[in-house]
C-alpha cells in the first residue's frame, strides 16, 4: 500500500496570509495541496481562479491539485496548467464528453482526474478511465468548506478501488477528518482532502499527523 497523502484544501486559510499559511502546512508535511476553483455557475459559491494558483505556485513546490467546480472546463486548462497546476480534476456533470479535457490535461503534462458528485454513480465515468490518473469521489455536494461526510460514498469508494487499476488513485473531498479518514482508507481511498479538519484547528502538524496517522490502512 503507498503511503496516504492527505491534501489541505487551502478553501478555509487566512488567504490575508497566503504565504505563512502554506508554510504552516508545508512543514507540517504536506505533499500536495488541494485548490478549490468555484464558478457561481456549476456550484452556487464563487472562490477565486487563476491569480490565485499563480501565487501559490510562486511561494511553494508542492503538487498543486487543482479541483475544478465549474462548468465549460476545457476552456480553462492551458490556463491552469500556466498557472502551475500538477494535477486537473473535472466534474463528470460539468461537461457532454469529458475525453477531450482530460487528454488535454495530459497533453499538457498534468495529471487528469474525474469527479463523480455524491449522486453521481460510476456508469456515468465508465468510458472515460483509461483517460484517468485519478478519480475524486465527492463526499459532500461540492460548493462549501465544512460540510458533513456523506457516509453513502464509501460503497463507491470501494467500487471504485476494486475496478480501477493500481495506478490509478482514489481521492475523496468534503467532511474528510479525524472521524471519517479511516473509513475512507478502508474503503480503498489514498488521497484525502481535508479543509475544516486542518485549518479551523490551532495546530495544523498535530491534525495533519493524526489524519495521516488515522489513513495508515
Ligand atoms: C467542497 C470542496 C472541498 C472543501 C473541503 O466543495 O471541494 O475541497 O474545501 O472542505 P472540508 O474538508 O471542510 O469539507
Ligand atoms: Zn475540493
Amino acid at each position: 500500500a503507498t503511503r496516504p497523502v492527505i491534501l489541505p484544501s487551502m478553501l478555509l486559510c487566512d488567504f490575508g496570509n497566503l504565504e505563512r499559511e502554506i508554510r504552516a502546512v508545508e512543514n507540517a508535511g504536506a505533499r500536495a495541496l488541494h485548490l478549490d476553483i468555484m464558478d457561481g455557475h456549476f456550484v452556487p459559491n464563487i472562490t477565486y481562479g487563476f491569480t490565485i494558483v499563480e501565487a501559490v505556485r510562486r511561494v511553494t513546490e508542492l503538487p498543486l491539485d487543482v479541483h475544478l467546480m465549474i462548468s465549460n472546463p476545457g476552456q480553462y486548462i492551458q490556463q491552469f496548467v500556466a498557472s502551475g497546476a500538477s494535477l486537473i480534476s473535472i466534474h463528470i456533470e460539468a461537461v457532454e464528453d469529458p475525453r477531450p479535457v482530460l487528454d488535454e490535461i495530459r497533453s499538457l503534462g498534468a495529471a487528469a482526474g474525474l469527479v463523480l458528485n455524491p449522486p453521481t454513480p460510476i456508469s456515468a465515468i465508465a468510458p472515460f478511465l483509461d483517460a484517468c490518473d485519478y478519480v475524486l469521489a465527492m463526499t459532500v455536494m461540492p460548493g462549501y468548506g465544512g460540510q458533513e461526510f456523506d457516509e453513502s460514498v464509501l460503497s463507491k469508494v470501494r467500487d471504485l478501488r476494486a475496478m480501477l487499476p493500481p495506478e490509478v488513485l482514489v481521492e475523496v473531498d468534503g467532511g474528510v477528518g479525524p472521524g471519517t479518514i479511516a473509513t475512507c482508507a478502508a474503503a480503498g481511498a489514498e488521497m484525502f482532502v481535508a479543509g475544516s479538519a486542518i485549518f479551523r484547528t490551532s495546530d495544523y502538524a498535530a491534525s495533519l499527523k493524526e489524519l495521516q496517522r488515522l489513513a495508515q490502512v
